[in-house]
Order: C-alpha cells, then sequence, then structure tokens
C-alpha cells in the first residue's frame, strides 16, 4: 500500500496560506490535514469550519479533517465534503460514537476514528465496519511541538496487528503528533499509512516543503 502525508495546515504560514497550499500542491502532498479544537476536548483553539469550505474551493488535495471537540457529531453538517475528504473524530468525544460515524458514512465521505494514547485498540474493534482510517494519535492531542509518547511504537504495531486478525487491512493507519524522519521511519515500518506532518519534519525553517516532503519520502 502507498505511504501518504498529511500536511499539518495549523503548523503552516497562515498570512501566507495560498501560497503554501500551491506549494504543497507541487509537493504532491496527499492529504491536508485541518486541527479542529474547541478549548474543552483539548485546551487549544485552532482552525475551523470556514476556513475548510473555503479551502474546498481552491484546492483538489483532499482534506483531513481531525475534530478534537466534544460531541463532533452537532458540527458535521457544517462541513462540505467529498467522497475524497476524510472526517475523523475521537473516540472519547462522544457517548454514541457509533452514531455519529453513521452520520458521517451517510455524508458522503470517508470516516476516521481517532483514539487517544491511553485509549486501547480493542474499543475499536465493534465499531470498524463504519471506519475507512484509524487514527493512532503518537502524542496526547492539542498542540504542536510535542514529543512522542512512550508507548506510540508498540501501539501502531498492535494496531497493525489486530486490524489484520479482524480482517480490516482495508482500514489506513494514521499517525499524528512528532512525526520526524526517523520516528516515521520507525513507525512505517510498524505498519502506519497516512503520516501527519507538522513542526517535526514539513514546516521547517530550512527547507522548502517540496525539499522536506521529498526527504521524508525518502525514509518511508
Ligand atoms: C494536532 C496536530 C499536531 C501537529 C503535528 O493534532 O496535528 O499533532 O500539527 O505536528 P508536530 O507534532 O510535528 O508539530
Ligand atoms: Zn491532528
Amino acid at each position: 500500500m502507498n505511504k501518504m502525508i498529511s500536511a499539518s495546515i495549523m503548523c503552516a504560514d497562515l498570512l501566507n496560506l495560498e501560497k503554501a497550499i500551491k506549494e504543497l500542491e507541487t509537493a504532491g502532498i496527499d492529504y491536508l490535514h485541518i486541527d479542529i479544537m474547541d478549548g474543552d476536548f483539548v485546551p487549544n483553539i485552532t482552525l475551523g469550519f470556514d476556513l475548510i469550505n473555503a479551502l474546498k474551493k481552491v484546492t483538489d488535495i483532499p482534506l483531513d479533517i481531525h475534530m478534537m471537540v466534544k460531541n463532533p457529531s452537532t458540527f458535521i453538517d457544517r462541513m462540505n465534503l467529498d467522497e475524497n475528504d476524510i472526517l475523523c473524530v475521537h473516540y472519547e468525544s462522544e457517548i454514541h460514537i457509533h452514531r455519529t460515524l453513521e452520520m458521517i458514512k451517510n455524508k458522503g465521505c470517508k470516516a476516521g476514528l481517532a483514539i487517544n494514547p491511553a485509549t486501547p485498540l480493542e474499543n475499536v474493534q465493534y465499531l470498524t465496519d463504519y471506519i475507512d482510517m484509524l487514527l493512532v494519535m503518537t502524542v496526547s492531542p492539542g498542540f504542536a511541538g510535542q514529543k512522542l509518547y512512550k508507548g506510540a511504537e508498540r501501539k501502531v504495531a498492535d494496531a497493525k496487528s489486530k486490524l489484520h486478525e479482524w480482517g480490516c487491512e482495508n482500514i489506513l493507519i494514521e499517525v499524528d503528533g512528532n512525526i520526524s524522519l526517523p520516528n516515521g521511519e520507525k513507525l512505517s515500518r510498524k505498519g502506519a499509512d497516512i503520516f501527519v506532518l507538522g513542526t517535526s519534519s514539513l514546516f521547517l525553517k530550512d527547507k522548502t516543503l517540496t525539499q522536506a516532503a521529498e526527504d521524508f519520502r525518502a525514509v518511508l
């Protein structure tokens, strides 16, 4: 399976976003990772629905939306998405997460389920029919620039083997948080498919986005 890069837009130069998007298109980036936070599920506030709908008008790069909000089902119809976009919600963010995943599937886009570091993989087992992607958080969500947590590598390896055991090899594994070149290389070997790149490897002072993306692909 092809390994894919999702560029974390909260780490881009927000005052020159159009320039960054054009460069990410040239660099052949697979997804734009859009972090939506509510200051409640996570202690931070970032991007929002107006930006998502504006992006859909200017780029063909599919969106990979990471909802870090309580009760995400409230907001699902605020976004104009198509079948190539992924809308990802946290297992921990809603009591009836199965219903939320069904709502996303009915919307016609792909559904993702994110799990925090402390959430066991088994919690996903009976939801696999409703998801296209499993986002294994490799830091506690909320901020760019954190360090990979100690169980991350083991959890990605376990996610790969559990999905295989459950007959769900079609579900892609995404990793988000401190995906540097060495961490990307390790997690790729453990079975990650989509890599969210932020301050650790893509948005760097001393490299163009194109060069940084090329260097990251070389370690996968
Ligand atoms: C939050 C974000 C961050 C970040 C990733 O979910 O997606 O994890 O932008 O980039 P790093 O950790 O490299 O700054
Ligand atoms: Zn994210």
